[in-house]
């Protein structure tokens, strides 16, 4: 069926209108008209498909969902072994972040496992993306690369060399010509999208979409293709900072809650298999106003070092500026210091960073960057061996943080040997010796980061 006449259908409540406007006829609703193909509708689509006997769930045959591993250790992780075939993943990230990169990584890596890939490519070209290819070791016999943004050509060329895998970069560079939207529109993507993912099914082959996403986080145009696909991975990082993380969104086929991390180098993203041991490499000790604290992101325990440099301000409102922590959690600490510690900071300066380039915001920081704070103040070092993990309430006392124990063993690992962490904390690991506390208070008091309370009275330690 030829397909030609495009609508104008509303989001909300699905009126059609031959021409775009501001507002839907049908529910006054403001900017919801998107344009899309007239095909026949769902109801009648259901009509003609054949019916399919409902099968008994032990008659369902796992093994054709097995994930293929791709090569590449870190994806494999966050993907839990690797790609499904005829399963659409979603790769989002920032401009210059990397996504291309890993792609053409991903792609050598499936091509020297036998299997066949096909690179579509709407933002550089062949002779590019060879160029970067080589730089990267990554030519393969078995990689095609195609500049092809239209979708009758994509479709063409994906039978022409009948892929394992197809990548395509970006998926806002691509064009349904029965459309009359530009690309990179939410009804474009929208489209393209949906028939990359019948092939996929049809086909049997994995297929990776990469998007660009807008600075708030979210993919430019195209929220809507995250309900359509099977994985949403979102690749972040500093870009001053060598250090990329791969996070998983959405999964059918598994876990959400693995991370993979990767550090952008001269020849390309090298996985990252120990990331504690990288963020405490050039870490200097006994250092006023430096405490580490492990944290946990997904499944995968990380010790970062937190800093902190408190100076006299010369301003009547002094600076308080956190650099990858929370603003919030900074300046909640600072209350809580001053109210309940007797640690006021009202005429100084505070600067609070997360070393590494990685971004911390969990609660699970808060003792350690309450310390570091009284540390810098007071010019006396926390122990080198140290660690502290806990969350900081109102009242100054300290609760227990999801996964303590594996934060812990992260820290044995890497050689601590003293933990501050809350009263209700689980046993630590061999090698590690628990100082318990129960308010932020205590936690100073016991480190002789202050020589008395300097409010007596006001938190009695338990
Ligand atoms: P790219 O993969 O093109 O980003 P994206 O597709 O997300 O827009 O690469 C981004 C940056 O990575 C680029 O500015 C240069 C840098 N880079 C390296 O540092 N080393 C390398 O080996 C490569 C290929 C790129
Ligand atoms: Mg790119």
């Amino acid at each position: 069926m030829a397909r030609t006449r495009t609508v104008f259908r509303c989001t909300d409540c699905g009126a059609d209108a031959p021409q775009w406007a501001g507002q839907c006829h049908g529910c006054q609703a403001w900017n919801t008209l998107v344009e899309e193909l007239d095909g026949p509708s769902v109801g009648r689509l259901a009509v003609i498909t054949p019916i399919k006997a409902p099968v008994l769930i032990a008659d369902v045959d796992p093994t054709e969902f097995a994930p293929r591993p791709t090569g590449v250790g870190e994806l494999d992780r966050v993907l839990g072994g690797g790609l499904v075939p005829g399963s659409v993943t979603l790769l989002g990230g920032e401009p210059g972040i990397g996504k291309s990169t890993l792609m053409l990584q991903v792609a050598a890596e499936v091509a020297a496992s036998g299997q066949t890939v096909l690179y579509l490519s709407g933002e550089e070209s062949p002779q590019q993306i060879r160029l970067r290819a080589e730089r990267l070791g990554a030519l393969h016999s078995r990689l095609y690369l195609a500049a092809e943004v239209a979708l009758p050509q994509v479709v063409g060329a994906m039978d022409l060399v009948t892929p394992d895998l197809v990548i395509v970069d970006s998926v806002q560079t691509l064009v349904d010509p029965d459309l009359s939207s530009a690309p990179g529109s939410v009804a474009q993507v929208r489209e393209c999208s949906h028939r990359l993912v019948r092939e996929a099914k049809a086909r049997g082959c994995a297929v990776i979409l990469v998007g660009h996403v807008t600075k708030e986080g979210a993919l430019a145009g195209p929220r809507v293709l995250e309900h359509v696909v099977d994985t949403v991975l979102a690749f972040e990082g500093d870009r001053h900072h060598a250090l990329r993380l791969l996070r998983v969104v959405k999964h059918r086929f598994g876990s959400t809650q693995e991370l993979g991390l990767f550090e952008m180098t001269g020849k390309g993203l090298k996985g990252v298999p120990d990331p504690s041991g990288l963020f405490l490499a050039d870490r200097r000790t006994g250092i006023p106003g430096s405490v580490v604290v492990p944290t946990v992101e997904g499944n995968r325990p990380l010790l970062v070092e937190l800093q902190v440099l408190v100076a006299n301000s010369p301003l009547p409102s002094p600076r308080r500026s956190a650099t990858g922590l929370d603003n919030g959690r900074l300046a909640l600490l600072l209350a809580v210091l001053q109210q309940r510690v007797g640690v006021v900071t009202g005429n100084i300066d505070v600067y609070a960073l997360a070393v590494g380039g990685v971004k911390v915001s969990e609660p699970g920081v808060d003792l350690a960057l309450g310390l570091a704070v009284v540390s810098s103040l007071t010019d006396r070092p926390v122990p080198d061996d140290l660690v502290a993990c806990g969350e900081v309430g109102l009242g100054g006392e300290l609760r227990q943080v999801a996964h303590t124990p594996r934060r812990l063993a992260e820290a044995a690992r890497l050689g601590f040997k003293q933990a501050v962490v809350p009263f209700s904390a689980p046993a630590p690991p061999d090698g590690i010796t628990a100082i318990r506390v129960g308010t932020l208070l205590d936690a100073v008091v016991r480190l002789g980061l202050v020589d008395a309370p300097a409010m007596p009275g006001r938190i009695r330690p338990t």
